[in-house]
């Protein structure tokens, strides 16, 4: 049992984080600025929405995002892998696992590409081979059941990300099965915007990984995903959400996020995402819920779980 000087520590440094992380986000801008000014984009400097931009891409790609990558994956995979129950990381296998037609939202520099190989890897016996076959090979539809990627669109407004992203994809080996959408998920389908298409109840799955929060009109467009998804088609969603526990978490979660959205690429820190996905049509089933681990001092609670259609 940790001791009340050890719990305080800890919660101190947990509601003081959140100030750590926009402060490092704005050490982070005069160096995006010098970058423009080298590869001499000046225009950029000047529209605010595409400095923004710039900027979250250096942040997201160097500083945040890594560390991010590496604390998260303990829920991440399990939760691709259908290892979730109630928000919590079991052993065994509650949902499926991702397979089929993959939509990834808000992808940013590919952080979790690699995943669609390790979780692959579980759908199957472990064995390279078997690992190989079971990402990109195929196209019919009893693929999805078996745990066979055959293709992901990794949704990506923000070009600043895209040569990670490639690099990413290519250190992955999925050059044939993953495809770059580079506009919103407001514009997918748009042929105006973008030159593929993906057909509305053709999706199997759905992943949204911390990018529900930087999405424009969220209800709408969460709607929209709703649309692609097939019936038996699963949303694998880990968000951060509004706290929803004590009145001065409240208060002090919606007092950061007056800042928040200005120093962190437009996330927005008190949106009920968990209410929005679950609003945005019927399910047959829904698995989701706070990481036991998370406390009340928590100024950026999560949702981790499974929707399916
Ligand atoms: C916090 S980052 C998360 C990136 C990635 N999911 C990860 O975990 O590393 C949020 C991402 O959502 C993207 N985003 C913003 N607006 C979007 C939109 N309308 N449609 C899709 N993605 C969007 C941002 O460009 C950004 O890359």
């Amino acid at each position: 049992m940790p001791s009340l000087l050890s719990r305080t520590i800890e919660a101190t440094q947990a509601l003081l984080f959140p100030w750590v992380f926009l402060a490092l986000s704005a050490s982070c801008l005069p160096g995006t600025i010098l970058r423009l000014i080298r590869e001499g984009r000046f225009a950029t400097l000047f529209y605010p929405r595409a400095l923004r931009d710039a900027w979250f891409t250096d942040f997201w790609g160097r500083i945040a995002g890594p560390g991010i990558r590496r604390d998260a994956a303990v829920r991440v995979i399990p939760l691709l892998q259908g290892r979730v129950d109630g928000g919590r990381v079991v052993e065994r296998q509650v949902s499926r696992g991702i397979g089929g037609t993959v939509i990834e939202v808000g992808v940013g520099s590919g952080m979790w590409v690699d995943v669609y190989r390790e979780v692959a890897d579980i759908s199957s016996e472990g064995e390279s081979e078997v690992r190989r076959r079971n990402v990109g090979k195929g196209g019919d539809d009893g693929n999805a059941s078996k745990g066979v990627i055959t293709r992901v669109y990794g949704v990506e407004p923000n070009e600043g990300h895209h040569a990670a992203l490639q690099k990413n994809i290519a250190k992955a080996g999925l050059e044939d099965v993953y495809r770059i959408v580079p506009v919103g998920i407001e514009d997918l389908d748009n042929p105006e915007k973008w030159d593929g298409k993906v057909e509305k109840g053709s999706v199997d799955c759905i992943v949204s990984i911390l990018c529900l929060c930087s999405i424009p009109d969220p209800e709408k467009n969460i709607r929209e995903l709703y649309s692609y998804l097939k019936k038996g088609g699963r949303w694998y969603a880990y968000e951060h959400v509004r706290v929803e526990y004590s009145w001065y978490m409240k208060a002090y979660q919606r007092y950061l996020n007056l800042f928040w959205p200005h120093f962190i690429g437009g996330c927005t820190l008190c949106r009920q995402t968990e209410k929005t996905i679950r609003e945005a049509g019927s399910w047959e089933d829904i698995n989701i819920g706070q990481p036991p681990d998370e406390f009340w001092y928590k100024t950026v609670p999560h949702r981790l779980g499974i929707f399916t259609k």
